[in-house]
């Protein structure tokens, strides 16, 4: 059996569908998410050691995501979190874990960077069998408000005219079904990116066509947007984690592309024209009007 952790997620979604339906479980913590998912499902909560514990009986290969960095000062509730289920794994024997980490994860790495890190630290000590998936921005960011935009529905950054190589969760979920249910390739680190490196306006430019009117990039100093942040609530320290890796990403950090991600599933990555076409209608959706907030 494959157990997916984070089923309802922008990836995890997208992977249950691709896993064979005979040997895929879910593990949702929203009964009606894990309904809407078309696959057999488990209900639970990363935070209840005992439904994770029961959820990882007879499981062999597990598929490692939820959650990110959030603005709490102290412990990353993610790093707790997926610690333990690492722990509860070897309990129950499994075999492999796949774990959805991130770019440039490092001991010192800043907010999600540190975090993930510290789990695959945690990973790689286990003696599980284990790969880890180091994606770059994913292109989702811009239909689920993972993206920044400004009031006026233009979009809103602080990257300067730095490229990011944007990557298609629905690549990322193909990859993780690779190694959940052919070659593990233990001990591997994958870095996932898309097949191109988009400035912010070229990615304004071609949301423009697909939502029908001009949206224009709005750059913002890092330091600027962490003060838009402060006044939205978030505190200061994870405030300036977040204009301290901003301007990293200014400065060319996610421009590469690599050849992972293709190597994996056999085919290239997806542009991000490819992704817009896929997922018109959420484009549409989200850019359409000249005013939206997200949650
Ligand atoms: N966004 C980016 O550009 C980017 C780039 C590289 C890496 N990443 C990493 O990608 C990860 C996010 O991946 P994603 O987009 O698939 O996530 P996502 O769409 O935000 O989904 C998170 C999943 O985790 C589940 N979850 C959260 N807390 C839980 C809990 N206590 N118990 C059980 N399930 C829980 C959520 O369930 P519910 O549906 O019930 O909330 C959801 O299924 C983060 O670790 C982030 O650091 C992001």
């Amino acid at each position: 059996m494959i157990l997916v952790f984070g089923a309802s997620g922008s990836i995890g979604r997208r992977l249950v569908e691709l896993l064979p339906a005979d040997e895929v479980v879910a593990f949702a913590r929203d009964p009606a998410k894990g309904a809407a998912l078309g696959c057999r499902y488990v209900v639970g909560d990363l935070d209840d050691p005992v439904s994770v514990a029961s959820a990882l009986v007879g499981v062999e290969r597990v598929f490692l995501n939820a959650g990110g960095a959030v603005p709490a000062p102290g412990e990353q509730p993610m790093v707790r979190q997926q610690r333990a289920v690492i722990d509860a794994a070897v309990a129950a024997g499994v075999a492999h874990v796949v774990k959805l980490s991130v770019w440039h994860a490092a001991a010192d790495g800043l907010l999600a960077e540190g975090a993930h890190w510290e789990v695959e630290e945690h990973l790689r000590s286990s003696g599980l069998g284990w790969s880890v998936l180091r994606p770059s921005g994913f292109m989702q960011n811009f239909v689920t408000g993972g993206g920044t935009f400004t009031e006026n529905g233009h979009l809103l950054g602080a990257y300067g005219d730095a490229r990011v190589s944007y990557v298609d969760c629905a690549d990322i979920a193909a990859a993780a079904a690779v190694l959940l249910t052919g070659d593990p390739r233990p001990g591997s680190t994958f870095v996932l990116t898309g097949p191109e490196a988009l400035t912010q306006a070229e990615i304004a430019a071609r949301l423009s066509v697909v939502a029908g009117r001009e949206i224009r990039y709005v750059d913002l100093p890092a330091v600027e947007f962490a003060k838009r942040l402060v006044a939205l609530g978030v505190p200061e320290a994870f405030a300036g984690d977040v204009a301290t890796l901003f301007a990293d990403v200014a400065g060319g950090r996610l421009e590469g592309t690599t050849p992972d991600l293709a190597g994996l599933i056999g085919r290239p990555a997806r542009t991000f024209d490819e992704f817009l076409a896929a997922e018109a209608d959420a484009v549409r959706q989200v850019w359409a009007d000249e005013v939206h907030t997200f949650e």
